[in-house]
């Protein structure tokens, strides 16, 4: 069975890091069909639009999206709707994928490349499930106007709007739920009811979705009490059910504990079991075209890929067998460098994964 893959590299690091995945898709020797196209700043720049039709389709038509990354400085004073980040945004709602699965996992080798002292993240191993597609992301109304009220009434103001409903919360702690089950049969919910109606809904909401997972453990937490406690002791954290910009916020805080955000694969599903993988990361525009940008949250997100969308759990495992070997061999990018280790650029990176494969 041919399975379609659209690959989306966009902008920065995005080509070169995509471009490791793809070597190590082609090595695992399965029919794999990838059509490329322009993401992000590089699609405004040759077509007018960060999300071009072409490229929507596309995605729409695939069985998964690989995804690079988009942004960059040169597109930052651009309107709104025509920057980078609209494209990502873009397909995540036209594609529905409201499920995004962030797995944190600190790697043995990786505990001194960690800011945080090696015993309070060696082992850590937790999954973010973070809402994707509502929120104060998507929420309207949003926009400009004159202040009609507040302290300073008839002020130039803006503002967005926190929103979500009963559906929209039961199905993504339905998504947490069913992973717990899979780890360590415990879910950590993340709001701010004490303040947010948002968020005591999301709360009440959830706990009526618990009595569906009896043998499942549910745990409250509010979101600076869980930023508070993803540094004090992570590993007391497994399954983080969380909306959209919590989640957004506590991701890029746990990627630290797993020593670089340049190891965080992430997978952004539907309830069609099509999904869109990308590396948690962004485009870092400051390091791209070096060839020093460490490709192993890619390559692993591909490893989501083949695993949640293509029911393929053996070459999955291959592929992050090979990561761990090959830090086990001492191979490095910058980002994750420590002494007696072996420092080589992002496509050496993927050449050791590849050849880790076999
Ligand atoms: C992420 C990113 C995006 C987000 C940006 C690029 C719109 O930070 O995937 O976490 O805020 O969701
Ligand atoms: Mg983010």
């Amino acid at each position: 069975m041919t399975h379609k893959i659209a690959v989306l590299p966009g902008d920065g690091i995005g080509t070169e890091i995509v471009d490791q995945a793809v070597k190590v898709l082609n090595a695992l020797g399965e029919d794999f069909e990838m059509e490329f196209a322009d993401v992000g700043g590089v699609a405004y720049a040759h077509h007018g639009h960060p999300l071009p039709e072409a490229t929507l389709n596309l995605a729409k038509a695939a069985d998964a999206v690989l995804f690079g990354a988009v942004g960059d400085f040169k597109y930052d004073n651009l309107e709104r709707s025509l920057r980078p980040e609209q494209a990502i945004l873009g397909l995540r709602k036209a594609l529905g994928l409201f499920a995004n699965l962030r797995p944190a996992k600190c790697f043995a080798e990786l505990t001194s490349a960690s800011t945080l002292r090696p015993e309070v993240v060696s082992g850590l191993d937790l999954l973010i499930v973070r809402e994707l597609t509502g929120d104060i992301y998507f929420g309207t109304p949003r926009g400009r106007r004159t202040a009609p009220d507040g302290h300073f009434p008839g002020a130039p103001e803006a503002f967005d709007t926190m929103r979500y409903t009963v559906p929209e919360i039961e199905r993504i702690a339905r998504v947490a739920f069913e992973a717990a089950r899979k780890r360590k049969n415990k879910v950590t919910s993340v709001d701010k009811a004490n303040v947010l109606e948002t968020s005591q809904l999301w709360r009440d909401t959830v706990i009526e979705v618990a009595k569906d997972y009896p043998d499942v453990t549910l745990e409250h937490m509010y979101v600076d009490n869980a930023a508070m406690q993803l540094v004090r002791a992570p590993k007391a954290l497994d399954v983080v059910l969380t909306g959209n910009i919590f989640g957004d916020i506590l991701s890029d805080e746990a990627s630290m504990l797993t020593g670089s955000i340049g190891m965080l694969a992430s997978a952004s599903l539907n309830d069609k079991k099509q999904g869109l993988y990308e590396p948690s990361h962004g485009s870092a525009p400051d390091i791209a075209g070096k060839n020093i940008a460490n490709p192993l949250a890619t390559i692993l997100s591909a490893a989501m890929m083949i695993r949640y969308s293509f029911d393929m759990n053996e070459q999955a495992d291959r592929i992050e067998a090979a990561v761990q070997k090959v830090l086990s061999d001492g191979v490095r990018t910058g980002d994750i460098m420590s002494e007696g280790c072996r420092k080589v650029s992002c496509s050496e990176m993927g050449d050791a994964v590849v050849a880790a494969l076999a």
